[in-house]
């Protein structure tokens, strides 16, 4: 029997829904050859998560074929979020070699589907220098229009500089106020070390001012030039 996920996407009002579809336009523009994009940032909390969920539905809703990958295997947020209890099998499993079928599964939102990062893993960092997740995503890409990785932050864990390699652009959550922009720097280095383009820069947590009433709202894109 198949499983479909229910992935309720929070609605966070109109102008988070309008910045979200300026991401998604930007993505667009930035080149008919990104494919597969990796979300990372500096440290734990600043969005990743909820950005590259609400963009992954955003370019569903426009009847792009979409995969979701969680691949932050020290804490999955799909799991934890979703409170996602049935067994499922996800990228730990399938990278350490374990006989998995399948670990792509249908949601409920239409054109997207997920791979959960699995059970937690000792060795994350090591398990996604297999080449199978190479092959995996080569074998993706025939599929989907879309392949977006919810990858962990990069301050002190090499996961997302690694998934770099496969990737072809990575996008930098940026909570404002939170990270320097040293930080910021430091992440950009990390990916351009292993070749992987910076597509641009998601500013979250902006406050806003709009004829003089006061909108509080999060995620802007700003595409920026090395
Ligand atoms: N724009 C936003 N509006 C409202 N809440 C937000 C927004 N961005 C993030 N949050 C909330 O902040 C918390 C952290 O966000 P999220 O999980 O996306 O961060 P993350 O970068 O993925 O964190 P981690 O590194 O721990 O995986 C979540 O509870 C999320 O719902
Ligand atoms: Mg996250």
């Amino acid at each position: 029997m198949e499983i479909l996920f229910n992935l309720d996407v929070m609605d966070k009002g109109f102008l988070y829904e309008e910045s979200v579809r300026i991401l998604r336009t930007n993505l667009q523009f930035s080149g008919a050859n990104l494919k597969v994009i990796l979300f990372t940032s500096s440290i734990h909390g600043e969005g990743k998560s909820e950005t590259s969920l609400q963009l992954a539905r955003s370019l569903a809703q426009i009847d792009k074929r979409i995969l979701y990958i969680d691949a932050d295997m020290r804490k999955s947020m799909l799991t934890t979020r979703y409170h996602i209890k049935e067994e499922v099998e996800g990228l730990s499993q399938f990278l350490s070699g374990m006989n998995t079928d399948n670990i792509i599964y249908k949601t409920n939102i239409k054109n997207m589907d997920v791979v959960f990062s699995g059970p937690y893993a000792p060795n994350p960092a090591e398990l996604l220098y297999e080449l199978k997740l190479d092959e995996f995503i080569k074998e993706q890409r025939k599929i989907y229009d879309y392949i977006i990785i919810d990858a962990p932050p990069i301050s002190n864990i090499v996961d997302a500089a690694i998934i770099g390699r496969c990737v072809d652009g990575a996008v930098i959550v940026v909570r404002s106020s939170t990270v320097s922009q040293r930080m910021v720097k430091r992440v950009k280095d990390q990916l351009e070390k292993v070749n992987c383009k910076i597509i641009g820069a998601v500013l979250n947590g902006v406050e806003m001012k709009k004829n003089s009433y006061h909108y509080k709202y999060y995620g802007d894109y700003y595409s920026y030039k090395k």
